[in-house]
């Protein structure tokens, strides 16, 4: 899925155009290649390491087994290009950059001029947040971050979103002629939703293991054995290495913690955030800040109205606008600061950073 938005992008700001591109597949090899394909006209092994060391550059949405098994071998090979990756395996290698470049330009250049290789999209969580509020990061003014997060199905890949509206209707089928009928009972409609809810079968639950549809799952990614779930680690772990901060960088890290969530949307990640700022700054010069940070970040103002038009996932989903909005001062105390953000996590989350990436290393 990522793969197809990242061909998507790429033809829609001309890519293709600049390149030579050669295409991989590793289930079609021999097939015919896309039609931006220059002179080879057919699908590449993508497990074929020496066709894989003819290109400069490679570009991988294929997941992280793939990056595992082949990544290495191609470096062991001798290859010397650049590796762009999608899959987080390589994300917290020493020599490996998290790329984001609106937020951290600097640390990508930094690398480049110490002869940087590998170049990996961040979790999309972390990455459509820095896009929101990076602004606040680079101005130095967190002291720490707490973040909820509301994950759509996408996150888990395209057989999660098939299942998730599958859910629907099954819970929609199961009370249509209630819901049909005006005077029926909502208690008996909400008794039969449950009902159904709980009996769905393996089945039927098969990616998300348990219902999302009128449900949601406080867990998202691997148990680490500490209470902490892998995204929710990933939240610390990232943002302070895609601003070039913390552990490797000899500076501190700035604490980052919540709770991941999964809801019933289709591909947009949602975030509340509070922030715990150094110190107190006006709330009109940090809407200031956050809207100046980047060409794709709009401060949606504080209003019920706005909020119920621009603040949602459907009205974010497939654009490359970051909406930060319900950004107020809470009730703790003027150094506390809350706000929500939503990014498309295909986009953003994911293709992005990638297919930009290519353009700044065209550019050297
Ligand atoms: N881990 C994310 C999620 C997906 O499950 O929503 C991409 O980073």
């Amino acid at each position: 899925m990522v793969g197809s938005v990242l061909m998507d992008r790429m033809q829609a700001e001309g890519d293709f155009a600049l390149i030579e591109p050669l295409f991989f597949s590793t289930s079609n090899a021999g097939g015919a290649a896309p039609a931006m394909s220059k002179n080879e006209a057919t699908l590449q092994d993508g497990f074929d390491i020496e066709a894989l060391k003819r290109c400069e550059i490679i570009v991988t949405a294929q997941g992280g087994d793939y990056t595992t098994e082949v990544y290495p071998k191609l470096r062991a090979a001798g290859w010397k290009g650049h590796w762009i990756d999608a899959a987080s395996t390589l994300r917290m290698k020493d020599d490996a950059v998290i790329i984001l470049d609106p937020v951290n330009m600097p640390v990508i250049q930094a690398s480049l001029a110490k002869g940087g290789r590998n170049w990996i999209g961040g979790n999309c969580t972390v990455s459509c947040m820095l896009m929101g509020v990076g602004a606040l990061y680079k101005a130095g003014l967190v002291e720490w971050m707490s973040t909820q997060t509301y994950q759509a199905a996408s996150g888990g890949g395209a057989q999660h979103m098939r299942e998730l509206l599958t859910q629907y209707g099954t819970l929609h089928a199961e009370v249509k002629t209630l819901l049909d009928d005006p005077k029926s009972a909502i208690l008996e409609i909400d008794r039969k939703v449950i009902a159904r809810q709980r009996s769905l079968t393996a089945e039927e639950t098969a990616n998300f293991g348990v219902p999302l549809g009128g449900s949601l799952i406080p867990w998202i990614d691997k148990d680490l054995g500490n209470g902490v779930s892998r995204e929710e680690w990933k939240g610390m772990a990232e943002t302070n290495k895609i601003l070039g901060q913390g552990e490797g960088f000899g500076s501190a890290a700035v604490p980052v913690d919540g709770f991941c969530v999964r809801v019933g949307a289709m591909r947009c990640h949602s975030q509340a955030l509070t922030f715990k700022l150094k110190k107190d700054v006006p709330l009109a010069d940090i809407e200031t800040m956050i809207a100046a940070d980047n060409e794709w970040v709009r401060v949606v103002p504080n209003t019920r109205e706005a909020t119920l038009k621009d603040l949602t996932p459907v009205a974010v989903t497939g654009t490359m606008g970051i909406p930060v909005g319900r950004i107020r001062k809470l009730a703790m105390g003027p150094e506390y600061l809350g706000a929500f953000t939503i990014g498309d996590q295909l986009l953003w989350g994911a293709a992005e950073p990638l297919r930009r990436m290519l353009r700044i290393l065209l550019q050297q």
